[in-house]
């Protein structure tokens, strides 16, 4: 019925996630409120660990991409699920360490990893390093000669495929700020370059093609492409590249006409894919990695505010205001990205309003979405917007120094805080006079 399964209406008419009731979980917690639930987040890993072990053997490993959703909790329902992890900074990292993150299932990412940052993945052995350039490339050697140790590593290739929602193109696609380019030969000097390093190991490839794609093909090409490269690394080299990491992207139901494949569909298809180009050219068959980000916590959240002023601007639009907006959620503002929502206290009520929600950021901007339905609306009432579990709290701001909402876990009848409301003392911790 709804864009997410964990979703639903009970007795009362009002939302729920996960079997707990919203309305009651924004009363006892306060708003606004990020609700994540707990099964749907595991039940989403284990689909792809399962799908690894059904389509290819079990030879890869699902990553979650925790820049989509990064708190210690999270990170330990992953560890908990068997699933590697993406960090791309420090801070993630260091999340990952603070519960005991297995290290050896870490894909250390970024395109300008500071030395202090590299310094950290190398003392806690991180299982990959995923080397954006030639600098990089140079800085880590000479770092883990220091530290007299080995960098494993993998190299962010621009496969020249990119993919959107309902699209994707073959280009050259040079210009992007992440890894290196096949066309001009830059990859295959960096090959060559980092076979000659002693303190370095190149292991794999990396590409990610796109985010929040609905199709399969782009992720085929993307595999085809790779394994090309692989090929013609042997024959250049003599050297066996062992593992493809092919990122994540893979797209989420955010509004009732989205029409997201189903997570075990990838696997599938570009198993196949891999298998078959091997046997053709010879290649042992790689340790294939994915990194799904979104598609583990985007469904699983909810964000819950409550209504304060509804002003209806005649012949033009209405417009609900609640108490969050771009702080907690960016995404419209930043891509027009849409979503659903619900008066959570009557959320078995039809939709008769068309509205545009608002936020209290000083800023037009600030909006959650518009000619969005909704249910009839007065001040007040609990307002939940779904699909908010990927890259809300993780992209969330103090602007206009607004205190960043709690995170509330929900496992059937417990729902615990995992990450605390911030207050405003919070606010003010790192100002001096
Ligand atoms: N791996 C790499 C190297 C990535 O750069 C990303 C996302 C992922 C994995 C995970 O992709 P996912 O499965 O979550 O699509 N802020 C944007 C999304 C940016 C994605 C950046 N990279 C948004 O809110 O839509």
């Amino acid at each position: 019925m709804f864009v997410s399964d964990c979703l639903n209406i009970n007795e009362q008419g009002h939302l729920t996630i996960g079997g707990r009731d919203t309305v009651e979980l924004a009363q006892t917690f306060g708003t606004p409120l990020y609700v994540m639930d707990e099964q749907q987040i595991r039940s989403n890993c284990a689909r792809y660990k399962k799908s690894i072990d059904a389509f290819y053997g079990g030879n890869g490993l699902a990553c979650y991409a925790s820049k989509a959703c990064c708190t210690r909790a999270i990170c330990q329902i992953v560890k908990e699920e068997g699933l590697g992890l993406d960090v791309v900074s420090g801070g993630e990292l260091y999340t990952a360490l603070s519960v005991d993150f297995p290290m050896e299932k870490v894909y250390f990412h970024g395109n300008n990893k500071t030395v202090e940052e590299l310094l950290l993945a190398l003392e806690h052995h991180v299982g990959r390093i995923v080397v954006d350039n030639i600098t990089e490339l140079e800085l880590l050697n000479s770092l883990a000669k220091a530290q007299n140790c080995q960098a494993e590593i993998l190299f962010r290739i621009k496969p020249g495929v990119e993919a959107h929602t309902h699209q994707f193109i073959r280009t050259g696609q040079i210009d992007s700020k992440f890894g290196f380019a096949l066309e001009t030969g830059e990859a295959m000097e960096a090959v060559k370059k980092a076979i000659a390093l002693p303190n370095i190991t190149l292991v794999g490839l990396h590409c990610h093609i796109g985010s929040q794609i609905f199709d399969i093909d782009p992720f085929e090409h993307a595999a085809q492409i790779m394994l090309d490269f692989i090929r013609q690394i042997k024959e250049q080299h003599g050297y066996e590249i062992t593992e493809l990491n092919l990122g994540g992207g893979f797209g989420v139901k955010y509004v009732p006409e989205d029409k997201p494949v189903e997570y075990e569909r990838y696997m599938e298809k570009v198993s196949q894919v891999v298998h078959n180009i091997c046997q053709k050219s010879g290649l042992k068959l790689p340790f294939i990695v994915i990194e799904p980000g979104r598609s583990i916590v985007g469904t699983a959240g909810v964000t819950l505010y409550q209504v304060g002023g509804v002003k209806e601007i005649p012949g033009i639009r209405t417009y609900v205001s609640v108490d969050g907006g771009m702080g907690d959620n960016p995404r419209y503002a930043l891509y027009q990205s849409e979503y659903e929502a619900v008066i959570a206290n009557k959320a078995a009520q039809p939709k008769v309003r068309t509205v545009t929600i608002a936020g209290k950021c000083c800023e037009s901007g600030d909006l959650l979405g518009e000619n969005m339905p909704i249910q009839e609306v007065a001040p007040g009432d609990t307002l939940a917007v779904f699909s908010t579990g990927a890259y809300n709290y993780s992209m969330s701001s103090n602007y206009n120094r607004i205190p960043k909402p709690a995170m509330v876990l929900v496992n059937g009848t417990e729902a615990r805080v995992v990450v605390k409301r911030e207050t405003f003392e919070d606010i003010i911790r790192n100002d001096l006079l």
